[in-house]
Order: structure tokens, then C-alpha cells, then sequence
């Protein structure tokens, strides 16, 4: 096993305590092949400058690829004494291209500006990762979103009945905060484009490298124009973080939802049995823990987000220790979506939505009180003494227990002279829906639309 990367000066090694607390293999473990092809993009670049021949580049990699395959492999791990990822690597590159050539790669760069690309490379991947189930669940959001056209239900402010909605109007309102999650993904990637190699300890690239090189070797647009910002900066791996949290959070929204939809009480619902679990002492019980898991796993992503910002918060310029902290949070926030995500969208596939027993509420509670005013309002009759009026209508029948279409001819003639039986007309659940037809609006024809809006946009990502 190898040494620590800075030796020299010190007369002892690091006491076991210390060694415990700086070691981060166990999780950064996970950008050993961003390291490796960071490593090989910096070989060339100490070629082009003169600092390795033809053959010791040509060995450089060889040995590099190897150690890749190894790594891959699982025959080359990290030891117990490497102090990160970058130690093992460069210990594992020694031992397969020798002291004397593997001591080279080191010329010109430091763990700090490799780390702030290799978290920017992690980033950028699986914003691309995340951003696809995301898409995954969007696109079965408008499946089902389609296939229940024209069902309506009863849409709630407050968690109270409020004015009728279509069903598809609402399962669309989950999918468009999500659409923006995967446009908020792809925006960042192109802003983490940008590569910190080069920017050494904090002061820049000496040496005559070339960071331009090296960030078009990563697949990078460019490279920083601030080494201090290269390697101190973190607020990129925070604006992933927050869309990853934004993410979780948006999941837990339609996750309560379901919740809810799913008891008894609602019975909007029925989960599909492979994506429901039981009881170990209840034999009935049927539970949503999908749902559960991705509300409370939304907790802990939050967690993991403002831990991160807590960590940068007043660290002073440039790299410090701190900064190792900042990637198991992010980590985390992409396992935990890795692993609800797919859970999450077989639920959203699969369950079924019982929409006779959603029409049939979707009127109750005096949802249709608003379209009595409008109505009024049609005839010439001012907005304020409409919603008096309305509300009249509602005080009249929730005193006798029965809904307004339940008022008689009589009833309503008292309440006012500009209520006659035409206003039974917009007692319809049917006509609620249909009225609202502006753009934006749950009338059928601009449901419609709106799915073709958004099958649009999921294209022209
Ligand atoms: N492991 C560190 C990190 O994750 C990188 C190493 C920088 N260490 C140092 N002593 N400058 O940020």
C-alpha cells in the first residue's frame, strides 16, 4: 500500500485519528474513472509541453487504461491507507508504470483543481442520469393523462372542493414542474461545461500546460477564466443540489396525493399490487409505501442540500478541507432518486384511477357556487352582488343539508329576482369545466392542447 501524497516535510506520519477522519475513499471512490480520464488529458498535456516523450505518453496510458480496466474490474481497489481517490490512483498507476514515469503525472496539477472537475463530471452526468427518469415519469404522467380524458374531478384550494377539473388537467399540473426540473438540469450542464483542470493548487497552471486542451479532452465547452474560482467554487454542485431537492419535492407533492387518493375516505384510487406492500401483522392492509418512501426520501434530499449550502457558507477563498464535504450530499441525493424514481413511475404506470367515483363528487360541496355567479354576471348582474348571491344560494342549501341543485324554483326566485330556472343550466359539472376555456384552462379543448404543448416541449428538450 502507498504512501501519502505529501510526505516531505513532515517527520512522522499522520496519528490513526487523523487518518480516519481525512480518508474520503469509501465515497469518492465513485470518480475514480473521471480521475483516470482527467489523468490521461493531463498526460498530453505534459507531452505538448515537453514534459513527457513520445514514449513515456504512450506508456503514460497504457498504464492508465489498465488501471481503468482494473479499476472496473474491481482487481484494482482502494487501500486502507490511500487517503482519497486521487492517492489510490496514482499508487496504482506506480505500480503499473514504475516509480520513475508514474511520479511524473503529478507535474502541474493539484487534487484541488482535480476534484472540482471530477465533481463538475459527476455532475454533468447524472444531471443527464436524473433528468431521463424524470422525463420517464413526465411522459407517464401524460399517458395517463390521456387516457382518462374528459374524467372530472373534484379540484380542491385548500384541500377543500373548490370548482370542478378534469383529471388530466391535474395530473398535468404534477408534470409541467417537473418538465422544468429536466429543463433546469439540462440549463446547469451546459453552465458546469466549464473545466477548473489547470487551475493548480488556486494560482493557475504553470508549466506551460494548456487547460483549453485539457477541457476539450472532457468533454468540457472551455476552461475557467479564475483559478481561485476553479477550485474554491462549489455553487454549481449547489445549483444541482437545489433541482435534485426541487425534484424530491415535486415528487413528494404528487406522493401525498396518492397518499391520500388511496385511502379509504378518497378511494380515487387503487394501487397495482406490484408496486404496494403489506402487513406483517394486518393481513388486509395494502399500503402505498412507494409514495411514503418518496415523501419522506424528499426529507432527507432536502437534508442533504442545505447541509451542502451550510458547508459553503463564509468559507473563505480559496480550496479548503471543507470542501470534501461537499460531495457525499450529493451523492446521496442522486442514489435516493436513482432508487424512487423508477418505483415511482411503475406506481404512477400502473395504478387505477376511479374516475365514476371522482364525477360524482367532483360537483359536491358547492363547487359549482362559483359558476352561479358567473352565470349572473353573463345577464349584466355586478361580480359583488353576483357572489352575494351565490353565496345566498349555498347558505340556503347547506341549512337543509342538500346540494344546490337540489333548491326549488321557489328557493331560488327568494334568494333573488335574477335567479330563474335557467340557472340549473350551469349546475352542471360538465358545464363548470366547459366554461373555462381560456388558455391555460381545464376545458377539454384546451386540455387537449395542453398535452400536445407538452408532449411539444418533452420533444424540443
Ligand atoms: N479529497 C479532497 C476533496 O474532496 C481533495 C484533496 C484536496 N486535499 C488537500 N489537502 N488540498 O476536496
Amino acid at each position: 500500500a502507498g504512501a501519502a501524497l505529501w510526505g516531505g516535510r513532515f517527520g512522522s506520519g499522520p496519528a490513526a485519528a487523523l487518518a480516519a477522519l481525512s480518508k474520503s475513499t469509501h465515497f469518492d471512490w465513485k470518480l475514480a474513472q473521471y480521475d483516470l480520464r482527467g489523468s490521461k488529458a493531463h498526460a498530453k498535456v505534459l507531452h505538448a509541453a515537453g514534459l513527457l516523450s513520445d514514449d513515456e505518453l504512450a506508456r503514460m496510458h497504457d498504464a492508465l487504461d489498465r488501471l481503468s480496466a482494473d479499476v472496473a474490474s474491481g482487481a484494482f481497489a482502494a487501500a486502507e491507507d490511500d487517503e482519497d481517490v486521487h492517492t489510490a490512483l496514482e499508487r496504482g498507476l506506480i505500480e503499473r508504470a514504475g516509480d520513475e514515469l508514474g511520479g511524473k503525472l503529478r507535474a502541474g496539477r493539484s487534487r484541488n483543481d482535480q476534484i472540482a472537475t471530477l465533481i463538475r463530471l459527476f455532475i454533468r452526468d447524472s444531471a443527464r442520469i436524473v433528468g431521463d427518469q424524470v422525463l420517464n415519469l413526465v411522459g407517464v404522467l401524460l399517458e395517463r393523462a390521456r387516457e382518462v380524458h374528459g374524467a372530472a374531478m373534484p379540484g380542491r384550494t385548500h384541500l377543500q372542493h373548490a370548482q370542478p377539473v378534469l383529471l388530466s388537467h391535474h395530473l398535468l399540473a404534477h408534470a409541467w414542474p417537473l418538465l422544468r426540473d429536466v429543463e433546469r438540469l439540462r440549463d446547469l450542464d451546459a453552465r458546469a461545461a466549464v473545466s477548473p483542470y489547470g487551475s493548480g493548487a488556486l494560482a493557475g497552471s504553470s508549466l506551460g500546460l494548456d487547460p483549453q486542451a485539457v477541457a476539450a479532452d472532457l468533454g468540457f465547452e472551455d476552461s475557467v477564466w479564475n483559478s481561485i474560482d476553479g477550485t474554491a467554487s462549489r455553487d454549481l454542485t449547489a445549483e444541482f443540489s437545489f433541482v435534485l431537492t426541487m425534484v424530491g419535492i415535486d415528487l413528494s407533492r404528487l406522493a401525498e396525493e396518492v397518499i391520500l387518493w388511496n385511502t379509504k375516505e378518497f378511494s380515487f384510487l387503487t394501487l397495482d399490487d406490484s408496486f404496494s406492500t403489506g402487513s406483517s401483522i394486518m393481513p388486509q392492509k395494502k399500503n402505498p409505501d412507494i409514495a411514503e418512501l418518496a415523501r419522506g426520501k424528499a426529507g432527507r434530499i432536502l437534508g442533504d442540500h442545505t447541509g451542502l449550502l451550510a458547508t459553503l457558507k463564509a468559507l473563505p477563498l480559496a480550496y479548503n478541507r471543507d470542501l470534501q464535504e461537499d460531495k457525499e450530499p450529493v451523492f446521496d441525493q442522486v442514489d435516493s432518486l436513482g432508487l424512487v424514481l423508477p418505483a415511482f413511475t411503475g406506481m404512477m404506470a400502473t395504478l387505477v384511477f376511479h374516475t365514476e367515483r371522482m364525477e360524482q363528487l367532483a360537483p359536491q360541496g358547492f363547487s359549482l357556487a362559483t359558476d352561479i355567479a358567473d352565470h349572473l354576471v353573463r345577464r349584466g348582474v355586478p361580480f359583488r352582488v353576483a357572489h352575494e348571491i351565490s353565496g345566498a344560494c349555498v347558505k340556503t342549501a347547506e341549512e337543509q343539508d342538500k346540494e344546490l341543485w337540489d333548491l326549488t324554483d321557489a328557493e331560488f326566485a327568494s334568494i333573488s329576482e335574477h335567479l330563474d330556472p335557467s340557472v340549473r343550466a350551469v349546475l352542471s359539472v360538465e358545464g363548470s369545466i366547459g366554461s373555462r376555456d381560456a388558455k391555460g384552462g381545464t376545458a377539454p379543448a384546451r386540455v387537449a392542447e395542453q398535452e400536445d404543448a407538452l408532449d411539444a416541449a418533452v420533444e424540443g428538450l
